[in-house]
């Protein structure tokens, strides 16, 4: 482990959010927007973000969830269905309203009811995304029944993934919250339009934290955590300096009766402890000073923004995590709840 008791680094960003809606939306929101300037806002709300017009009015609630006195900008998803319109999604990002699409295969994961049946009914979309510059945003997963839960991403990057990247080699494609060696293989492999985002969750914890000693619905979340060889793969490609992987956080708010359920929803919420969360993964990595990159330099990057400007600076110190947190009503257990971590962000 290194030895430095302070890091300051370049304000960071989240590439990949759940913020909600509603009173829930405003209980949340002020935990991404205190650690991050701008965050990548998933469209997964009920009923999704598939419009501009819906993209803009979700925009201005984020906004108002922000508290007052801070600088905190909401980039907007659209959720791509199988009659997505090509000149929609264009005239969207051609306006500043999406930065980027959502790819959620049907069934695949919370809010995707809607989502794309078979890439094949998107490729127009696609192609004009390729177009214009703006990015893809993947769930990988397969939904097929015959497949293996553990096995959803290694299998959509055969069948989808890596068939769509060799048909459309210009398309900047994110692949979300990677959770396997094979993907981190896929994305090694692939051109430098391809890039991942990492969550904490899936740099702590493998499968077991979920089912060992008790079944614990608060460490699942999809993709579900795999076996401890993917664990170790993400936390070397998230610390390798690659400038392929950014920081994503996927937090997915739940109350805690949802989760705590017999069919308890998948999301873990890590925005609270999120920075401190990775600051944690990179020091035992003996890699903090690739955090910068990791959290502030190669999201921008990829996606073609400007960096941010301004730093936060983080203190090695005992934390404790609450147990629960109250978001404007709703009781939510953060990740990491009930136990300490080794980080502080300084207010
Ligand atoms: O665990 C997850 N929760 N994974 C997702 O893909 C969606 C998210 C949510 O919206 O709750
Ligand atoms: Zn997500």
């Amino acid at each position: 482990m290194a030895t430095e008791q302070i890091l300051t680094i370049r304000r960071p960003d989240d590439w990949h959010v759940h913020l909600r809606d509603g009173a829930i939306l405003a209980g949340v929101t002020p935990y991404t927007a205190r650690q991050f300037a701008r965050a990548i806002v998933m469209p997964n709300l009920s009923p999704p973000v598939t419009t501009v017009d819906a993209a803009r009015a979700y925009r201005d609630r984020v906004l108002t969830a922000v508290p007052k006195g801070i600088d905190f900008t909401p980039l907007m998803t659209c959720y791509l269905t199988d009659s997505t319109d090509p000149e929609d999604v264009a005239r969207g990002f051609d306006e500043g309203v999406f930065t980027a699409s959502k790819l959620y295969p049907a069934h695949a994961t919370t809010g995707s009811a809607h989502g794309v049946t078979d890439i094949a009914n998107i490729v127009p979309v696609l192609e004009r995304m390729a177009e214009i510059g703006m990015p893809l945003l993947v769930h990988g997963e397969v939904t097929d029944h015959d497949i293996d839960i553990f096995d959803r991403e290694a299998v959509f990057i055969e069948r989808t993934l890596a068939p769509l990247v060799a048909r459309l080699p210009e398309l900047k494609v994110v692949f979300e919250h990677i959770t396997t060696r094979q993907a981190v293989e896929f994305v090694e492999s692939a051109g430098d339009r391809v890039g991942a985002t990492i969550t904490p969750q899936h740099l702590h914890i493998n499968r077991n934290a979920m089912l060992v000693g008790g079944i614990r619905p608060h460490a699942y979340c999809l993709p579900v955590a795999k076996r401890e060889e993917h664990r170790l793969a993400l936390r070397k490609a998230a610390t390798s300096g690659s400038p392929k992987y950014f920081l994503g956080t996927d937090s997915a708010p739940h109350a805690v009766s949802a989760k705590e359920s017999a069919c308890g929803c998948a999301g873990i919420f890590n925005a609270p402890f999120a920075l401190e969360s990775y600051a944690t993964v990179f020091d035992e990595e003996s890699a903090l000073d690739r955090l910068e990159a990791f959290a502030s330099e190669n999201g921008p990057n990829f996606y073609g923004l400007p960096l941010n400007r301004g730093t936060v600076t983080l203190e090695r110190c005992d934390v404790e995590v609450p147990a629960t947190v109250d978001a404007n009503g709703t009781p939510i257990v953060p990740f990491h709840g009930g136990t300490k971590i080794g980080w502080k962000l300084r207010a």
